[in-house]
This record gives structure tokens, sequence and C-alpha cells, in this order.
């Protein structure tokens, strides 16, 4: 079998399954497996041995034990370097920049942590309450709604500007639906969203269009999110000229401003996207996503679909650009550990509801939730000698969030555990 990427995409605890999947078939059918990936903490866990490939060449062939407990080649140990580890932050409270490594001599930069961008303003930036928002299943010859996707249900936090608010959780779990309920690409059904009080729900025609200027999303695949047949430069004044905002030439300027910002430079305006790496893609899309100012921007699996050192850069990019314009971030992911150098704040989605919320430090270094615990232990430990040990795959699926049209969601209780550290109460459905 040639797997190649299979489980880039997928959530830890999905990700556990398949690996899990494969090592039967291998056991049981002697199946050989070839098995591409740039996510080095899946190497450890599945591989006997390991190929490391650099510019188009192997450059380090042996035992996937032997690569990771003593790289030889520069890039291996570059990439090595990279590679995020969950409890790597222990005892630091702030995000902190991936070190940069070189590809050439294999060492890398000391990571430095980053300022204290968190504004203390009285008011938050985004405060979400009750956010609820439910898709209609309708079957049958006339339509009739035979059930609702609960996909996110009574959703309440804040964020302050210059902050990080990660979203966790499964595939499925609403994190996407609650961003762009957020921004209203989805109406939800009921709560409130105020950006700096005021309530984004409520806005209509005018009135929002003027407000989204102050939110913008960047998503996972900056491919499909270019048109193929624009120049970069015009991707990204697009926004400023059809807001009205800046003349010809005032936009051409602003392009070379933006894509020196984020790591390019003013000359590329005039290429198309395909002539472009992903890392640099996402790097377009980051600086459109800037043209008009934003203060908040939802990051849907922005980096997710990165190669562990572009990864790394974006991410580095990400942190300066927080500090320098004190934007803030609703990160959504399923990377456990680049949320963990990333974020200020953590909060865990399952089935549409938020069942932990509080201080990253917090709730990745007390998990009080079951559900925090069984998604923090299925994250692979990028070490084939603890092949297993901490990762515990189960195999129960996610339950479903369709529910019949008059179901009623419980009322859930929260306790507070430390400061701003608030956990779900749960029942007995995870006594077992
Ligand atoms: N337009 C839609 N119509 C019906 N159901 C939808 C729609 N969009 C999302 N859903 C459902 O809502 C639930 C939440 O989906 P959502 O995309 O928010 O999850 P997610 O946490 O972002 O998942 P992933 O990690 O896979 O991106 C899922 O059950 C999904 O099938
Ligand atoms: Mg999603």
């Amino acid at each position: 079998m040639i797997a190649d990427e299979p489980t880039t995409a997928l959530d830890v605890t999905i990700q556990a399954q398949i690996l899990e999947l494969l090592k039967e078939l291998q056991q049981e059918e002697g199946m050989s497996i070839l098995f591409i990936t740039h996510d080095m903490g899946v190497v450890a866990e599945i591989a006997d041995r390991t190929v490391v490939m650099y510019g188009g060449q192997a450059v380090e062939t042996d035992a996937t034990s032997r690569i990771f407990a003593a790289p030889s080649h520069p890039y291996t140990r570059a990439l090595l370097a990279a590679v995020p580890r969950l409890g790597s932050m222990d005892g630091r409270p702030r995000p902190m920049r991936f070190p940069i490594v070189d590809k050439v001599t294999g060492t890398s930069d000391e990571p430095i942590e980053t300022p204290d961008t968190v504004s203390t303003a009285e008011r938050p930036l985004l405060e979400v309450s009750g956010l609820t928002t439910r898709f209609p299943i309708r079957s049958g010859l006339f339509g009739k709604v035979s059930g609702c996707v609960h996909a996110v249900e009574n959703v309440s936090f804040t964020l302050r500007a210059g902050e990080t608010l990660a979203l966790v959780g499964e595939s499925g779990c609403g994190k996407s639906t609650t961003g762009r309920s957020i921004l209203r690409l989805l109406e939800p059904d009921s709560g409130t969203v105020l950006v700096d009080g005021e309530n984004v729900l409520s806005m209509n025609g005018r009135a929002l269009r003027d407000f989204r200027k102050q939110m913008q999303i960047v998503f996972q695949d900056p491919f499909a999110s270019l048109n193929p047949r624009m120049s970069v430069g015009t991707a990204i004044a697009a926004p400023l000229l059809a807001n009205g905002l800046a003349t010809a030439a005032q936009a051409r300027d602003k392009v070379a401003d933006l894509l020196v910002r984020v790591g390019l430079t003013a000359d590329m305006a005039a290429r198309f996207p395909h002539e472009f790496s992903g890392g640099q893609r996402q790097r377009i899309c980051i600086a459109r996503a800037l043209a008009l100012g934003p203060k908040l921007i939802v990051a849907d699996e922005a980096v997710s679909a990165l190669d562990v050192s572009v990864k790394a850069q974006v991410v580095n990019l990400m942190l300066d650009l927080q500090a320098s314009m004190g934007l803030a971030y609703l990160f959504i992911s399923h990377d456990i550990a680049v949320v963990e150098r990333m974020s200020h704040r953590v909060a865990v989605m399952y089935l549409g509801e938020i069942v932990e919320i509080g201080p990253r430090a917090a709730v990745f270094g007390d998990p009080q939730h079951p559900y925090t615990k069984k998604l923090m232990a299925a994250v692979p430990v990028p070490d084939p000698s603890r092949r297993g040990v901490r990762r515990e795959a189960s195999n129960d699926e996610i339950r479903s969030p369709v529910r019949a049209p008059d179901y009623q969601p419980p009322l859930r209780q929260y306790r507070e555990v430390s400061p701003g550290h608030v956990v779900q109460v749960w029942g007995e459905e995870w006594s077992a």
C-alpha cells in the first residue's frame, strides 16, 4: 500500500484510529506500507524504517529509532528540531515563536517568547454569548424538517485585542461553524456576538458591510482561496478597491507594503498563485486578510496543511503580526502541539458545545473534562521509543450532533476550577 499523507488533515483521535487500522492490516495481512508524510509524530508512531528526503534526494535512510535518536544529516536534525512537541511549553504562560532551523547546518536559533500583547482594556474585543447554529435536515418529497444538526449549541466566550483563543476538538464538533457564524458567513439561530460592544448579529446591509472590514478569515487551503487567473497584487488590492478605500495608485503602494509585511517582496505582486509554494500562498492570503486593517482574524486550520518548517514560519509570522498590529486571533486547529505554542487561551469543543475553556497553561497543564483528557492522550508523541505509550486510540465513534426537531438541549452547568479556567459539569455518559 502506498499511503500518501493519509492522516494529515485529520484530527488527533481519528488519526490515531487510522494508524491503528493500518497496523492491524499489516499484522494480519503482512502488508507492506510506503507511508508518505511530513508529520514526524506520525513517522515515530508507525514507521519501522525512514527515508528523509530533501531537494528531491534521499539524504538519510535508517531505522526510525536511530533517525530520531541520532540523526546524522543536518536536514534531518533541522526537521526533528522543528517538530512541535506537546508539553514543550510547560511553565511558559505566553506564546512562543518556533525556533528557525538552518537546513544546511541543522542548527537552530533560540526561540523567543513573544511580548505581552493581550489588551487589558475593560471590554474584550469580541464577546460571544449563547451562540447557537443549527442546520435543518429535510427529507421526503415536501422537504419536511426531520431533524437538526446541532452544530453550535449555546457557545459563549470572550476574546481580547492582541489575544489568541484556540478552538480545538474533533472533526465535526462545530469549530468552523462557530467561526463562520461569528463573521455572519452563516446565520446563527440565536445568541449575541459583540465586537467592541456592537452586536454583529443585528446588523444589516451597509452597517454589516462596514463592520466586516474588522473581521477576516484565513482558510486551510490557500490555493483554493486564491483565484488562479488573478495576479496576487490584484487579489490583495481587491478588498481595498471594492470598498472604495484607495485609488489604484494607493492600492499599489498598499499591496507592496503588505507583501513586505508578510515576508515576501513587492515585485511578487505581478505573479500568479501557481508560481508560489504553499507557505508563500498562505502568506499571500494573510496579506489579503490584512488589507482592510482588521482587528480580528479567524484562522480556520490556516497552518494545518503546511509542512513542519513552513508551518513554523507562518506561525511565527502570525505572532509577529499580532505583536505589531495588536490582532486578535480565533485560531481553529486540530493540531494541539501548534495550539500550545500559539495561543493564550484554549476552548475545547465537543458536539457543538464548549466543555472546557481557560488559559492555555491551565487547560493543557491541568485538564479537567474527560474529553479534554482523551483529546490530549491522542496527540502523537514524536518519539519512536514511546510508541503507543501515551496514545490510546479508542474506537468509539464521535456521537452524532443530529437531533429530533423538538429536541431540547439540556441546561449545562459550569464550574470554575481556577481563575478563568471553566469546565462544563459532565454527566454519567463520561463516567464509564
Ligand atoms: N451547511 C451545512 N449543512 C448541514 N450540516 C452542516 C453544514 N455545515 C456543517 N454541518 C455539520 O455541522 C457539524 C459541525 O461542522 P463544522 O464544519 O463546524 O465542524 P469542524 O469542527 O469545523 O470540523 P473539521 O475539524 O472537520 O473542520 C458537523 O456535523 C457538520 O456535518
Ligand atoms: Mg472545520
